[in-house]
């Protein structure tokens, strides 16, 4: 539980930094857009697909509008009626679903 609200921190701080620099004008960087999965490194996107559809349809996932702290609660709602989820797997989906 800690360590999954740690992970989210996370992932919210990185999202966070990368949108800061993204604004700044005297950055020579290229622009790096947040993409899912990047701050665990795991694909969001399969992961929902794999793991949430085993009981529900994702419209029923898709009805709900999060942040990603709002998701990480959700998805240990779901880990509480047995979805098969690590905390490095609930952490990207919920990366990648705030991002939705
Ligand atoms: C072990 C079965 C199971 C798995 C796996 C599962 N869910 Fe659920 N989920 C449920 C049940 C039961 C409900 C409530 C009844 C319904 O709407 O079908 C629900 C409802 C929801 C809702 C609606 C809000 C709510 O709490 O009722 C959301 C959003 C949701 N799930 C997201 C997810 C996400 C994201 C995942 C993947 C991490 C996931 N679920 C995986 C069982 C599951």
């Amino acid at each position: 539980m800690a360590k999954r609200f740690a992970l989210v921190l996370l992932v919210l701080m990185l999202v966070a930094t990368a949108t800061a620099c993204g604004k700044k004008d005297d950055t020579p960087a290229p622009e790096a857009p947040v993409t899912p999965g990047e701050a665990t490194g795991l694909d969001g996107a399969a992961l929902l697909q794999e793991k949430c559809t085993v009981c529900h349809s994702l419209d029923v996932v898709y009805a709900e509008e999060q942040d990603a702290v709002g998701w990480a609660a959700i998805i240990d709602t779901m880990i509480a009626r047995g979805a098969q989820v690590t905390d490095e797997e609930a952490a990207a989906i919920a990366e990648y679903l705030s991002l939705q």
